[in-house]
């Protein structure tokens, strides 16, 4: 599989505190990439380098073949409206019902009619398993797992090639947690998406990553498999590891 996205290089500060130090990583087209690390260690920054949010002091990252901080506003332009992204503390619009929510990039994006906008809407409101009743719901009137649910559907109303989740288990009991999962990667099965996401979750790592980094100390100490993990010399995610087979 080709590279989706690359990093090569690249450091990240705010202000004068380093927080990656010239890290460089991979993610092929299509697979479930996991960004690892404890908390504070940069995981969110390090995401929002490749949705336009965070500009690397130093490097370059490729998006499908594109370096993405060094081409033209067109280009960059493009690009933001190849990827959906879920936030850490992504909320929905309170005043807005979960159909308008969803539906509120192309709104901005498009040039649908809002009886079109609705249509696509509820189509990727049926697709993240909510029912069609959800649509004319507020926020506060769903549960934190159709809350998320709803959350991914307006990250890939737009159709991205690539969806960037994070954390997008927490707050989640674990039947919940579970079934966010198995839905991601229901997902990236029938829409042939990559998805990116950060998580603590031990589960997730054993049962939905492809691949992933664990950053530590502005570095990335590992990068690869779960079994490439288990294999190496040092494992950086040893407590998590011992606290899971418990
Ligand atoms: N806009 C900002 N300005 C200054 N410092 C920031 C900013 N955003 C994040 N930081 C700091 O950078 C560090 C890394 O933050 P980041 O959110 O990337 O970590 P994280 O690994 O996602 O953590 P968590 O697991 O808690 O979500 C933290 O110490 C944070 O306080
Ligand atoms: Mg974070």
């Amino acid at each position: 599989m080709r590279d989706i996205i690359r990093g090569e290089n690249i450091t990240t500060s705010y202000g004068e505190r380093i927080m990656h130090d010239n890290v460089s990583w991979s993610i092929k087209e299509a697979e479930i990439y996991g960004f690892l690390g404890g908390s504070g260690s940069g995981k969110t920054t390090l995401m929002k380098t490749m949705i336009y949010l965070k500009e690397p002091n130093l490097g370059d990252i490729y998006f499908d073949g594109v370096n993405m901080w060094k081409s033209d506003i067109a280009t960059q332009a493009k690009i933001k409206l190849e990827s959906g992204t879920m936030f850490q503390f992504g909320a929905l619009y309170s005043s807005m019902t979960i159909l308008d929510n969803v539906g509120v990039m192309l709104v901005e994006y498009s040039k649908f009619s809002k009886r079109q906008i609705d249509e696509i809407a509820m189509f990727w409101i049926q697709k993240v398993g909510l029912k069609k009743e959800a649509a004319s719901l507020y926020p506060s009137e769903l549960s934190g797992g159709m809350k998320k649910r709803a959350a991914l559907a307006r990250a890939l109303v737009l159709s991205p090639k690539v969806l960037f989740l994070d954390e997008p288990n927490s707050g989640l009991d674990p039947v919940s947690s579970r079934q966010m999962d198995s839905l991601v990667r229901d997902l990236r099965d029938s829409l042939g998406l990559t998805v990116v996401m950060v998580t603590h979750d031990a589960d997730s790592i054993f049962d939905i990553l492809d691949r992933f980094l664990i950053i530590e100390n502005k570095k990335i100490a590992f990068e690869g498999t779960l079994s490439e993990l288990e294999k190496a010399d040092r494992n950086p995610l040893e407590e998590l590891f011992k606290s899971r087979k418990k």
